[in-house]
């Protein structure tokens, strides 16, 4: 008896032990940087990058949330999207206009000249979004770090990414596989309040909406004269149109996309969607009411950042964020 009480507490015990130290050791945490690089705040030389960015140009915003936004959904929040290569994900089409390379290229660099070695990419990505987040309006919500840099970066990986003409159900199974509920998602598409696409996406829907040769019925009819006059049919030139169409806030990260969805000017397929189906409408109302929306936005970004991550010896801790690490001189001698 006495014997078995025994086995049963050292059991208790090691597997307490255990379950400690894959926490301390595996998991993100906020402020994981902190007094790992000399006296200096990670965060903060991020920031003044970023800072200095943005003020140059805005939209550097919409990009790097976007950016996020790729970088999580391929493969986990592992840097990927930043590899350069004949093949890498920024190479596939859903890429297009990904933007915003150089901005951490220049943080990455600013926080090696401190202490090399020891900020990952993946967590750039997300620090940098954060603050042009809320430099653009949103709320400054904290980020959990502890990322590592992934090595594999393969164009057909980006074929989980949604297209714009997705349903809202086929939308929600994509983001559940990634561990997203339905109200993070319909959070996170808030996101298209800022930021611009390109005739090509929509064009369908002002010309020949699921090949009908009619325009998508679900569209303001005010909204569809000013789109079919930016997007003239056959075009030469693939022009920016506004995700948020209220030009008072659409360089805003506010809640002013829901209410622009229910009044039926959404401007991709999906957003307008979020609107009607009977899956998502309820919650939609309910944000456009809201004053909570840029605190919920931030916490739906940092459960973004947590996807697939790389923490712990997995990974590695990328030199340049445009190319997995090389053997190093030392190493080789070795
Ligand atoms: C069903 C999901 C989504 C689809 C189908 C989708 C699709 C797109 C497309 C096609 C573009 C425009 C590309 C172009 O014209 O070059 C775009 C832009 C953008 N998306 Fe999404 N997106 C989705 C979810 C998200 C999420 C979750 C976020 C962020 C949290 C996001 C943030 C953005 C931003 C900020 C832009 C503007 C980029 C810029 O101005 O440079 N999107 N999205
Ligand atoms: C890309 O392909 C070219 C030509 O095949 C090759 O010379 C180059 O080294 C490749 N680049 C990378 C990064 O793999
Ligand atoms: C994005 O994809 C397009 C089409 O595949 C490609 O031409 C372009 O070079 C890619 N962009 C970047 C930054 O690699
Ligand atoms: C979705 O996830 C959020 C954040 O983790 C949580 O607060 C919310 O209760 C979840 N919603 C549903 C419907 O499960």
């Amino acid at each position: 008896m006495a014997n078995s009480k025994a086995v049963a507490f050292i059991a208790a015990i090691m597997f307490i032990i255990l379950n400690l130290t894959g926490h301390c050791y595996g998991d993100l945490q906020f402020g994981f940087y902190n007094g790992k690089c000399q006296s200096s705040d990670v965060e903060d030389i991020v920031r003044r990058t970023v800072v200095a960015k943005f003020f140059s140009d805005k939209t550097i915003a919409p990009a790097l949330i976007r950016m996020q936004f790729h970088d999580c959904f391929v493969n986990g929040c592992d840097a990927s999207i930043l590899l350069d290569g004949n093949n890498s994900e920024k190479t596939a089409s859903p890429n297009l206009s990904v933007r915003g390379y150089d901005v951490i290229d220049d943080a990455k660099a600013a926080v090696e000249r401190v202490c090399p070695g020891v900020v990952s990419c993946a967590d750039i990505i997300v620090m940098a979004t954060r603050d042009v987040i809320s430099l653009s309006g949103g709320g400054r919500y904290n980020v959990q770090t502890g990322r590592r840099d992934g090595t594999v970066s393969l164009a057909q990986n980006t074929a989980s990414l949604p297209s714009p003409s997705t349903s809202v159900s086929s939308a929600i199974q994509a983001f559940a596989s990634k561990g997203l509920n339905a109200t993070d998602m319909i959070y996170l598409l808030g996101g298209h309040t800022i930021g611009v696409t390109h005739c090509s996406f929509i064009n369908d829907r002002l010309y020949n909406f699921k090949n009908t040769g009619k325009p998508d019925p679900n569209m303001d009819w005010e909204l569809l004269t000013s789109l079919r006059r930016t997007c003239p049919q056959n075009a030469a030139v693939d022009r920016a149109i506004n995700l948020d169409q209220n030009p008072f806030s659409s360089s805003v990260v506010d809640k002013s996309f829901y209410n622009q969805i229910m009044l039926r000017r959404g401007v991709f397929q999906i957003d307008q969607e979020l609107a009607i189906d009977s899956l998502s409408k309820p919650t939609v109302a309910a944000i456009a009411s809201s004053s909570d929306f840029t605190t919920k936005f931030g916490q739906a970004m940092v459960k973004l950042g947590a996807i697939q991550v790389l923490t712990g010896t997995q990974g590695e801790i990328r030199r340049s964020c445009r190319a997995v690490n090389g053997p190093t001189w030392p190493s080789l001698f070795n």
